[in-house]
């Protein structure tokens, strides 16, 4: 099987990360799938977005929490790309219209490692059971507790590790919690550069971000890595399929 390519943020080296335009950019240029960040609104919605303040990526200012979803469709998030002006901050059901007819895959990073969002893994499950994204979803974080939570709400949901420490023998630790994927940053597989083959031989993938630069495109591919996710899904289609 060939390495699968996700967009991180969608294709955010050209268009404004995290955005539908980022999304619709990425399926273009024939990704296999999606990775994108959520945050619940002050009435609960679930929105896609990096940071958990809008300063960086629109015209407005504060926390994602203390706005509603109304309030958060006025800002402008183009992130400074030109050409992409106008463009709105998306909701998670938003993003799931775009795929939910194809075989792409959406990595959902929870973003509950500085905000501990109310209930937002039963959200998450929620909606892909009501969008009918089933076996479709990775959902992954730096909380490990709330990789756990997914867990004990649906044992065999597809969960990721998020972690850019230099754990030792990492597969291990998925094993005892469970989880079916690994999402390390590519800079710890230099330490341990058999993990694509362990993980392998567990059954676990190895989901590695953020890999933009082609020579470490070509590195992790040939250790076996189950995924890249990048900024750049046409540069990795061209390091994976020579074109
Ligand atoms: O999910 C991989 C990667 O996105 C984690 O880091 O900060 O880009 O969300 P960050
Ligand atoms: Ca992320």
């Amino acid at each position: 099987m060939s390495t699968r390519i996700l967009a991180h943020r969608g294709a955010s080296a050209y268009a404004p990360e995290n955005t539908i335009p980022a999304f619709e950019l990425a399926l273009e240029q024939e990704t296999d799938g999606f990775e994108l960040d959520v945050h619940l609104s002050k009435d609960g919605e679930l929105i896609v977005m990096h940071d958990e303040r809008i300063d960086r990526t629109t015209n407005g200012q504060g926390f994602i929490k203390d706005y509603t979803l109304e309030e958060l469709r006025a800002f402008d998030a183009s992130c400074g790309k030109d050409g992409y002006r106008g463009t709105t901050i998306p909701t998670l059901a938003e993003v799931y219209s775009l795929v939910r007819g194809t075989d792409k895959i959406v990595n959902v990073e929870i973003k509950t490692d500085i905000i501990v969002y109310p209930n937002i893994c039963g959200k998450l499950l929620a909606l892909e059971d009501a969008m009918g994204m089933n076996g479709r979803v990775i959902y992954s974080s730096f909380n490990h507790y709330t990789v756990c939570e997914m867990l004990k709400a649906r044992p065999d949901a597809k969960v990721g590790l998020l972690y850019m420490s230099m754990i030792v023998s990492p597969w291990d630790y998925a094993r005892g919690l469970r989880a079916s994927c690994l999402h390390p940053h590519f800079i710890t597989l230099s330490n341990t550069p058999n993990m694509a083959e362990e993980c392998r031989k567990l059954g676990i993938e190895t989901n590695v971000w953020t890999v933009d630069d082609p020579e470490w495109m070509e590195r992790l591919m040939k250790m076996g890595v189950t995924s890249l996710i990048t900024d750049k899904p046409d540069l990795a289609r061209t390091v994976v399929f020579g074109k």
